[in-house]
């Protein structure tokens, strides 16, 4: 593709894209499709690599209905046709933890090296005092982007969704608390009706160029 179509592409997908509210229950998301999204969420970006996120990937109508009342009740739970619930790990991301070396063991590099990126790593977050799990739910927020651009590049409508009781939601996906938490929820599938007009500010209200 050229740049000029790609542009054409990502332009009109972004106007395509918005909080989808209501999904049409008769459409699902074709197999093929979702293992596309989901491709799309692996090759995601994560600090340091660390790929402590997992997606957790619901169809089954008695789990999105159960989940329906811990997330505000919002229509996109059960109307959906796959509900994604992006989680992070959090023991595993902790400084010199068998995840995190394992990590940058998977980096091929001498000892040493590998050693210094530990110690880096552990000094990054000794620096920012940053909870491993907002951390950790920082990297999902940028595979959720990735998801919603790139359902929209292939006409699949979604909502990000933070309006939910983390802790039950937790509990009835069964987690182990300790290990993994949920971060944000993004619901996939197809709009019923006419998206609303955009509300945006002007550009100049939140970009500014210094030449
Ligand atoms: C991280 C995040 C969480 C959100 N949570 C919800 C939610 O729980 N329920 C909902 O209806 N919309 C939710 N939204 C949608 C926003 O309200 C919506 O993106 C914003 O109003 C802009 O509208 P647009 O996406 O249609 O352009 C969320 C959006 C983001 C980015």
């Amino acid at each position: 593709m050229y740049p000029s179509e790609a542009k054409t592409a990502l332009l009109e997908a972004s106007v395509f894209r918005h909080a989808c509210k209501l999904f049409d229950t008769q459409k699902r998301i074709s197999d093929d499709d979702m293992r596309f999204l989901l491709e799309i969420a692996r090759l995601s970006p994560t600090s340091f690599g660390m790929q402590g996120v997992r997606l957790i990937v619901i169809t089954d109508p008695a789990l999105k209905a159960a989940l329906k009342p811990a997330c505000w009740n919002q229509n996109q739970i059960d109307s959906s046709s796959h509900l994604i619930i992006l989680t992070t790990r959090t023991a595993d991301l902790e400084p010199y933890s068998d995840w995190v070396k394992a990590r940058f063991g998977d980096r091929g590099l001498a000892k040493a090296q590998e050693e210094a990126y530990n110690d880096k790593y552990n000094a990054f977050h000794q620096e920012r005092h940053t909870p491993v799990y907002e951390w950790g739910a920082r990297q999902c927020y940028i595979i959720l982007g990735n998801l919603m651009s790139a359902s929209a590049m292939i006409g699949i409508d979604s909502c990000a969704i933070e309006g939910f009781e983390k802790n039950k939601v937790e509990k009835i996906l069964a987690l182990d608390t300790q290990r993994e938490e949920v971060a944000v929820l993004c619901a996939l599938g197809y709009r019923t009706g006419a998206q609303p007009q955009k509300q945006r500010l002007a550009l100049e209200m939140i970009a500014e160029f210094r030449a």
